[in-house]
C-alpha cells in the first residue's frame, strides 16, 4: 500500500515571512491524515517554515543540496545544514538543476547516496525533454535517469527513495502530460525499479507526476493506477490550489 504524497516546490519564491503566511493558509485547509504532504521552500525560508509548521505533520523538504559535509564549497549547503532546520526530503536531479545548472548523473547520484546514508528522504526527479520525445526518446531517458540516479545502492536503501517523473515540456508551461500517458511512463519505471530493487519493493515505491498540475486536473492524474502523487510547482504557490490537488489525492488507494 503506498500512501499518496503530494510536495510543493516552491522554487525560487516567497521570503521567510510570506513563507509563513502561505503556510498558515495551507495548515488552515489541511486535514488530510490520508496523504502525505510537504512543502520545499528555498533554504532561505526554511526556517521560517519550520516555525510556520510547526504541529502539524506536513514535512519539510530542500530543493538542492550539496553531498559534502562541509568545506571549501562556496554557495552550497550541506545535508547537516538541512537537518539542522528539521529538514526531512530532499529534491535531487530536478530539470532545472540539471538543463539550467549542468547537474550531471553522476552529480545526481552522488546526492542521492548522501541524502539516503544521512536518513533523510531524496525525490529524484528524472524526465524527457521535448525533442527527446519527439524522437521516441522518452522511455530510454527515463530509463538512463533512473539507473544512473540509483547507482550502487542497495536495494534496501533504493525502497526508501521517492520518483518524481517531470517530463520537461509540461514543467510550468501548463501543458501537462495525459494521464494515461504518465501512467504509463511511470509503470514503465516501476518495472525498472523491480529489476533494480526486486518486484515487491518496486511495488512499495511511490512515483509521482510534475509538470502542470493542479487543482483542476489533479484528479485524472491522480486517478491511475500508477500514480503515488504530485511534485506541484506554480501550484503550490496558491493555497487554495494545493489544497485542491492534496484534496484529489485523499481516498486514493495504490495497491
Ligand atoms: P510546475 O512545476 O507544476 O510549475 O509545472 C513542477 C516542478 O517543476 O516540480
Amino acid at each position: 500500500m503506498r500512501k499518496p504524497f503530494i510536495a510543493g516546490n516552491w522554487k525560487m519564491n516567497k521570503t521567510g515571512a510570506e513563507a509563513a503566511v502561505l503556510i498558515r493558509q495551507i495548515r488552515e485547509g489541511y486535514k488530510e491524515d490520508a496523504v502525505e504532504v510537504a512543502v520545499c521552500p528555498p533554504f532561505t525560508a526554511l526556517r521560517d517554515a519550520r516555525e510556520a509548521l510547526h504541529g502539524t505533520n506536513i514535512r519539510l523538504g530542500a530543493q538542492n543540496v550539496y553531498h559534502e559535509e562541509s568545506g571549501a564549497f562556496t554557495g552550497e549547503v550541506s545535508i547537516p545544514m538541512l537537518q539542522d532546520l528539521g529538514v526531512e526530503l530532499v529534491i535531487v536531479g530536478h530539470s532545472e538543476r540539471r538543463h539550467i545548472f549542468g547537474e550531471s548523473d553522476g552529480l545526481i547520484n552522488k546526492k542521492v547516496a548522501r541524502v539516503l546514508k544521512s536518513g533523510l528522504v531524496p525525490i529524484l526527479c528524472v524526465g524527457e525533454t521535448l525533442e527527446q520525445r519527439e524522437a521516441g526518446r522518452t522511455r530510454d531517458l527515463v530509463r538512463h535517469q533512473v539507473m544512473e540516479g540509483l547507482k550502487d545502492l542497495t536495494e534496501e536503501e533504493i525502497g526508501k527513495v521517492i520518483i518524481a517523473y517531470e517530463p520537461v515540456w509540461a514543467i510550468g508551461t501548463g501543458r501537462s502530460a495525459t494521464a494515461e500517458d504518465a501512467n504509463g511512463v511511470i509503470e514503465y519505471i516501476r518495472e525498472i525499479l523491480g529489476e533494480l530493487a526486486g518486484k515487491n519493493r518496486a511495488d512499495t515505491i511511490r512515483i509521482l507526476y510534475g509538470g502542470s498540475v493542479n487543482k483542476e486536473n489533479a484528479a485524472s492524474l491522480l486517478g491511475q493506477p500508477h500514480i503515488d502523487g504530485a511534485l506541484v510547482g506554480g501550484a503550490s504557490l496558491k493555497a487554495d490550489q494545493f489544497l485542491g490537488i492534496i484534496r484529489s489525492a485523499t481516498g486514493k488507494e495504490s495497491v
